[in-house]
């Protein structure tokens, strides 16, 4: 069996590629692509097929996903454009013949408010009608926020204290590695076929997230709970672009509504144990 897995450049393929060889995969039936596939030139050794993929190159994806039984599609981080892009990676592994698609979507995808899930959502209705049209089996792997998400910011954190604008609202989290094993699991597994699965592992506050990292760097870490437009205003002061700086301003206010918020039994059952707690993960992410 053929296993493509886009985007392997990047943490969360790289550790989807790692997890797929750990349970046992053949290197020779897993394809990892990439833009920059120089960049997985130690996967080429190890055995695996290294193959160039740019979502915005119709032609690199039908020659990288020739062959392909089942593709993981990493969505991209190319904000605006990533519908166009996802949809060709879709259409390139219907041309395949490829029989699952699994995609790396966002929490509650189809009804949520959050306008970082837009394109999403959209992506997941491209890979619903290619059920419907082409008969390519879909997995929609709603992966919730990564642990790392916070552990990225630590200079930041020690230096200035968590600044947020969730008040108590929970946002379930993991590592990124944990996600990235779901999605192995579900690639080489039977039986996910045309299955949601919303990830995340424990659903924790904003305090409680600066207290994890106060904990495993020994250092005091406050946290300042401000409103939705003082965040903003505290991104763009920190150098964001508008549009971003509104669009994490925005996964603030989701978080607050409890719109990140999953139950952990899906990460669960494809991992097949409990996701680390957030202390543990933390102090895994820092290297504590
Ligand atoms: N759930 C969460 O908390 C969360 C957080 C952050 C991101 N995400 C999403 O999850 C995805 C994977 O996360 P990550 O941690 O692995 O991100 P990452 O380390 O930043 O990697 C992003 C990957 O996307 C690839 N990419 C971007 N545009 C592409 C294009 N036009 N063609 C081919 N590949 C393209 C990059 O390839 P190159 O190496 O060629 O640039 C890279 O491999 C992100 O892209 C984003 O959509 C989710």
């Amino acid at each position: 069996m053929s296993i493509v897995v886009t985007a392997a450049s990047g943490h969360f393929g790289r550790a989807a590629v790692e997890s797929l060889l750990a349970r046992g995969a053949d290197p020779a039936s897993v394809v990892a692509t990439s833009r920059r596939p120089e960049s997985l030139a130690d996967l080429a050794e190890r055995g695996v097929d290294v193959r160039r993929a740019d979502y915005s190159d119709p032609d690199s994806l039908r020659t990288a996903l020739a062959g392909a039984e089942r593709v993981l599609l990493v969505s991209g981080d190319e904000f605006g454009q990533r519908v166009a892009q996802h949809t060709a990676v879709i259409e390139a592994a219907v041309a395949a013949g490829a029989s699952l698609v699994a995609y790396t979507s966002a929490p509650h995808a189809d009804t949520t408010s959050l306008a970082l899930a837009a394109e999403h959502a959209a992506t997941e209705k491209v890979l619903l009608a290619a059920t419907a049209d082409e008969g390519v089996d879909h997995v929609l792997l709603r992966n919730g926020w990564y642990v790392e998400n916070y552990t990225g910011q630590v200079d930041t954190f020690l230096e200035h204290g968590v600044v947020g604008a969730t008040g108590e609202g929970r946002v379930s989290v993991a590592l990124r590695r944990e996600y990235a094993e779901a999605a192995a699991a579900v690639l080489l597994g039977d039986g996910h076929a045309g299955a949601t699965y919303e990830l995340g592992g424990e659903a924790v506050t904003l305090a409680e997230i600066a207290a994890a990292v106060a904990e495993a760097t020994g250092r005091e870490v406050a946290h300042h709970d401000v409103t939705v437009s003082e965040l903003e205003q505290v991104l763009l002061g920190a150098g964001l672009p508008e549009p971003a700086a509104q669009t994490f301003a925005d996964v603030d206010r989701g978080i607050a509504a409890g719109e990140l918020q999953v139950p952990t039994d899906d990460l669960t059952r494809l991992l097949g144990r409990a996701p680390l707690g957030l202390r543990d993960a933390v102090r895994e992410a820092l290297g504590a």
